[in-house]
């Protein structure tokens, strides 16, 4: 029987995973069918609830909704460990009359960063720019994965503390401040042997860029969420200065493998879904997950 998935968004139109998960159960030759719902905020709980009911086997969730689709499930309690610490939900799994809430995020940046920068982030001095969800993800990963230090920058410093004051209590050994200057951001940087942009500055042409380039020295690693084709302004100017530097396509592509994985019980076509999305850059403008 063939099995059904798709994505809750709001807009929905410019994401890459129908497009990514199409190609994947082509390649895996599984009977699949992934599709976009376009769903505002004001639907979302009964949608969820029509589509658990008519049997939907799994979902991934993007922006406005990672936060709230908990809520709309038949018990908040839904949540796996790491959804539950995030507050933040973007995959959802059929466990027998249930859908449960996973957040494959944190692993697909975890697997990203191996990936494409060849680390782990332990023992890493990190300078975190943003304070949104992705930076809780990547903060979470980083402290997880034994990082020595966290610096978080953000536009809003308060939001830059509530992260800071997030992180601490979970972070271990990992120590947590933020960054407050331009002087205090320059010091860091040179400091740093990882830049991660988890702020949304670079999806637009013409963004400035989350830091000065000039900041970084010759050999650091730089990590940057957003993704445009061919690459990122933020990458294509760490590179300039020696840096080793990749844009968030890994994160997008491992984050939907992992899904894949939760819902299939088998490992994702990794590179087959890495190309369907560089395909899909290369044609006019999109993104989001
Ligand atoms: N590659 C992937 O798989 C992947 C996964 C998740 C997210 N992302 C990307 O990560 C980015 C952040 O996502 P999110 O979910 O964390 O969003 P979010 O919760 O809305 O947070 C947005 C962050 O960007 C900052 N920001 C926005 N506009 C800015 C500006 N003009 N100047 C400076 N800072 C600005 C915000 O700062 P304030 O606090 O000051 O508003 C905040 O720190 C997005 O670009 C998203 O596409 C990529």
């Amino acid at each position: 029987m063939t099995r059904v998935f798709g994505i809750l968004g709001h807009p929905i139109g410019h994401s890459l995973s129908p497009i990514m998960h199409a190609a994947a159960l082509k390649a895996a030759q599984l009977e699949g069918f992934y599709a976009p719902f376009d769903v505002p905020p004001r639907l979302l709980p009964p949608v969820v609830a029509g589509l658990a009911a008519a049997g939907i086997d799994g979902l991934n969730v993007t922006v406005p909704h990672k936060t709230r689709i908990a809520r709309c499930l038949a018990s908040p309690h839904d949540v796996d460990d790491t959804a539950a610490r995030l507050g933040a939900v973007n995959t959802l799994v059929r466990r027998g009359h249930r859908l449960v809430g996973c957040n494959t995020d944190v692993e697909g940046f975890r697997q990203a960063l191996r990936h494409e920068l060849k680390m782990t982030g332990e023992g890493a001095r990190v300078l975190l720019i943003g304070a949104g969800g992705a930076a809780r993800a990547v903060g979470w990963a980083l402290q997880e994965a034994g990082a020595e230090a966290i610096w978080v920058l953000n536009r809003t410093p308060s939001r830059a503390e509530q992260l800071r004051r997030w992180l601490r209590p979970h972070a271990g050994t990992t120590a947590v401040r933020v960054v407050s200057g331009r002087a205090d951001a320059a010091k860091v940087a040179a400091a740093a042997d990882l830049v991660v942009n988890a702020t949304s500055l670079g999806l637009h042409a013409g963004d400035p860029l989350p830091l000065d380039p000039a900041w970084l020295r010759q050999g650091v690693s730089v990590f940057d969420l957003v993704y445009r084709a061919p690459t990122t302004a933020l990458v294509r100017a760490a590179r300039r200065r020696g840096a080793l530097a990749a844009d968030g396509v890994a994160m997008l592509v491992y984050q939907g493998a992992e899904s894949f994985r939760l819902w299939w019980d088998r490992p994702a076509p990794v590179a087959v879904m890495r190309q369907a999305v560089e395909e899909a850059l290369r044609r006019p403008r999109r993104g989001g997950s």
